[in-house]
């Protein structure tokens, strides 16, 4: 990254074994408003108190703020491709768009420093925030989703990852941001799970076991990796995914809470369309006769200069 240019916020970490994904929305009142604000440059350091407890535990936050939120709490100057969460699909396989001010986005290699982390950042807040969606996820063996895929081999490393999700000169006023979109997945397990593993390989278009991808000659191009791999000017244009397997098997709960950070919300929305509307329309992935997705919110992601500069 070049000299000046501000830090991000932690957005590529290492991948970790636990996460907590809140959602809220600030409480009607300029005094609210005032307290989110005061509260914004405070994070990195409730980040710092309880992550150094367990110096091994990996433990960070990623805040996120939507279209919504933006003027209230920072102004009119808004980072230029922010706005709300565009709906796709048609009815009965729609990628929705619901509410949501504030995105806190807590990762860990323990349950307990998440646990506690957002316990330490909702405090302050108090009833400035009503936490709308709190899903507690875990990371599934070999890194598979909760339909049983490894999940996240695709992710840009390194640079590239910086480069694919960090906004740079395009918005220089916003540089070092990121945009980020979340969406919480309901998955009917019994019908995926009697679909047989060859089947299942067509919808995801990777192996099952080996998680190697399926040739392009017999790949369907309705599977999920074939609609989420995009171009712009003739290069691939990547996104970085930290999905988390989340549940209650007594309620018959199965989920994946899917979340990606782009440097731009358009591959996101690209990816959703191809997804949800088909590319052509009507060749739609096939993961979403098995998934309902029932959020969907878009967020920017401020750099962490940005935050800390809040409390000056
Ligand atoms: C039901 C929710 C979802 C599940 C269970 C899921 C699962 C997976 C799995 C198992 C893979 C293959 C391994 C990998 O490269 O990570 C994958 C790839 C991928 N997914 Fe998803 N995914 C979900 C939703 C989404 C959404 C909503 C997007 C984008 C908006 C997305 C974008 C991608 C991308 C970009 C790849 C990599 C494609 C490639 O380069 O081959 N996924 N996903």
């Amino acid at each position: 990254m070049m000299k000046n240019t501000p830090y991000p916020q932690g957005i590529d970490t290492p991948v970790t074994s636990s996460a907590i994904f809140m959602v809220a929305t600030i409480a009607p009142g300029d005094d609210n408003v005032e307290k989110v604000k005061a509260w914004c440059a405070d994070v990195a350091g409730r980040v710092r108190s309880v992550g150094k407890r367990v110096p091994d535990g990996n433990l960070s936050c990623v805040c996120g703020f939507s279209f919504n939120a933006w003027d209230s709490l920072f102004g009119s100057t808004r980072p230029a491709s922010l706005h709300s969460f565009r709906e796709f699909g048609v009815e009965g396989r729609r990628a929705v768009a619901t509410p949501g001010d504030i995105l806190m986005h807590i990762r860990a290699d323990r349950m307990d420093l998440c646990f506690e982390l957002a316990t330490q950042l909702l405090l302050p807040l108090g009833a400035a925030v009503v936490v709308i969606d709190e899903v507690h996820g875990f990371r599934n063996f070999d890194l598979r989703s909760m339909v049983g895929f490894v999940d996240g081999t695709e992710n840009p490393v390194g640079q590239r990852a910086v480069d694919a999700t960090i906004v740079g000169d395009e918005d220089p006023t916003f540089a070092g941001g990121s945009y980020v979109i979340v969406q919480k997945y309901l998955h009917d397990m019994s019908a995926w799970n009697s679909l047989t593993v060859e089947a299942q390989e067509r919808v995801i278009g990777r192996k099952k076991l080996s998680d190697i991808e399926l040739d392009e000659s017999v790949k369907p191009s309705n599977s999920h990796s074939a609609l989420t791999v995009i171009e712009k000017d003739g290069k691939e244009v990547k996104i970085l995914r930290d999905n988390m397997p989340f549940g209650r098997p007594g309620s018959g709960e199965f989920g994946t809470y899917f979340i990606g950070y782009a440097r731009s919300p358009e591959s996101l929305e690209q990816m959703l369309e191809n997804m949800f509307v088909g590319r052509p329309a009507g060749n739609y992935d096939r993961l979403l006769d098995f998934s309902k997705a029932v959020s969907g919110t878009l967020f920017f992601v401020p750099s962490s200069d940005f935050l800390e500069a809040l409390g000056q």
